[in-house]
């Protein structure tokens, strides 16, 4: 590509993110003063505590994915009290809350709910009552600030310039949610959606992001191996699935070291094997899967087709037979999580004002995934991390530590980002054509 076509393209975003085709921006000073007035009420210590409250009524009684009756109710509750609609259910658990006049534009924040299979470590007030279930990925938090920006928006429902839909998502952590809530109609009108997610990397008082793809695309495979067992003295009465196997499992190495351009990200990983039971007997058969990642939607299924072959074939060479099973019937590959260029840019001015410059960070693309992903291949979405590491708090440890601890400090940030946001994106887009194109912007994958 030329510089011309660059200059092109880079000039085509600049005019969208001045909002040429979106309504005004708004001022400045306005924005200083909506994120300034935002962040007061959530500090209130009332409030504050509220919000606070919420998140460790949630954190003592974790809930996995699909099961989060109990958070679900609490929501509801919270939102009859605060006297906002919502649709319930949708996908089993999920709420989805409306506020605003009902008409377009139409902008979303998003929350997911589920905690994980994991015993909390942390001796404290408020740890886990139930053994084995952890909020170790801060979906509790995530929950207590949309609550709060759903406070903050019914205290100023007068500035909703069209509509906010307030989703509680549930089964993030493997479950797909996000696919299944999107199977309802609810979310189809969407133009936009923000999702924040609580991160011990970054400092509180810090939130951080990035345009362009952030998050892989990545499915799971699920692999089994037949061949015919009998004694292990007598290998060539039987058919070894666990050699193999062996030998499938190496040779899905070479797919990203050999097969794949050296600059474009992916991972195969196996992550477990199921195999045999004794030293003196070979197995029928060996089950083995893993996880496959690319930040592009091509290296995506460029692995999965591979995968296949080379495990059918590896079997094959062995006088096995194998079956790949990538679970599609249920959920199809998570799409590559890329953030909207145009809402990114929205956030992070936003954000500035909200925290004061220097406050927004630019996040590192990770081999990590997301169900959000599902929301990004359909409408402008965006992800955003609030930071919750706190020294004096031991609050570091990463996502899904049995140690995992939040600095709760970070609550009002995330509530008033999210309620700022919803008010300033809807201003701006209040008296847009909404047949605004999107020109796209220059990404790796396309140059
Ligand atoms: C860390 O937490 C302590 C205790 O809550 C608090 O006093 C302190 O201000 C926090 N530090 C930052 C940087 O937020
Ligand atoms: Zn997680
Ligand atoms: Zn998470």
């Amino acid at each position: 590509m030329g510089l011309a076509h660059w200059l092109l393209l880079l000039s085509l975003s600049i005019l969208r993110v001045c909002g040429s085709c979106a309504g005004e921006l708004k001022s400045e000073p306005e924005l200083r003063s909506l994120t300034r007035d935002l962040l007061e009420s959530a500090r209130d210590p009332e409030f504050f505590r509220w919000m606070r409250d919420i998140r460790r009524r949630i954190h003592e009684h974790p809930e996995l994915g699909f099961e989060e009756h109990r958070t679900s109710q609490l929501i509801r509750d919270e939102l009859d009290s605060l006297g906002i609609q919502y649709k319930w259910p949708v996908a089993k658990t999920g709420v989805v809350a409306f506020m605003g006049s009902g008409e377009k534009p139409v902008f979303a924040l998003r929350a997911d709910m589920d905690a994980l299979p994991l015993q909390e470590l942390v001796e404290w007030e408020h740890k886990s009552k139930i053994d084995g279930k952890m909020h170790a990925c801060g979906h509790d938090t995530h929950v207590a600030m949309l609550l709060g920006a759903a406070k903050l928006l019914k205290e100023r429902e007068n500035q909703i310039k069209g509509t906010v839909k307030l989703v509680f998502q549930p089964g993030e952590e493997g479950h797909s949610g996000a696919y299944y809530m999107l199977q309802d109609g609810v979310l189809d009108d969407l133009d936009g959606i923000l999702s924040i997610h609580v991160l011990p990397n970054v400092a509180t008082g810090f939130i951080a992001s990035s345009p362009g793809p952030i998050l892989a695309g990545s499915g799971v495979f699920s692999a089994t191996i037949q061949g015919k067992g009998g004694h292990a003295a007598l290998p060539h009465h039987n058919i070894d699935p666990i050699v193999a196997a062996s030998s499938a499992i190496l040779g899905l190495q070479q797919i990203v070291s050999r097969e794949t351009d050296p600059l474009e990200a992916q991972v195969v990983t196996v992550g477990y094997i199921k195999g045999g039971h004794t030293a003196n007997v070979i197995p029928e058969s060996v089950k083995f899967g893993g996880t496959f990642r690319s930040l592009s939607s091509n290296g995506l299924l460029f692995l999965q087709k591979r995968i296949k072959e080379v495990v059918e074939m590896q079997a094959a060479v062995h006088r096995c037979t194998a079956v790949v099973d990538f679970g599609e019937d249920k959920v199809p590959l998570h799409p590559v999580m890329v953030n909207d260029k145009v809402l990114y840019e929205h956030v992070k001015r936003v954000g500035e004002i909200l925290l004061g410059d220097g406050k927004v960070q630019l996040m590192p693309v990770t081999m990590g995934a997301e169900d959000f992903s599902f929301f990004a291949d359909k409408t402008a979405s965006l992800i955003f991390v609030v930071g919750i590491q706190n020294e004096t708090l031991k609050s570091h440890h990463v996502l899904h530590s049995p140690y995992f601890f939040v600095d709760e400090e970070a609550f009002p940030i995330g509530a008033a980002l999210h309620a700022a946001v919803a008010i300033s994106y809807l201003d701006e887009h209040a008296d847009a054509d909404s047949a605004c194109p999107n020109y796209g912007y220059p990404q790796f994958s396309t140059v």
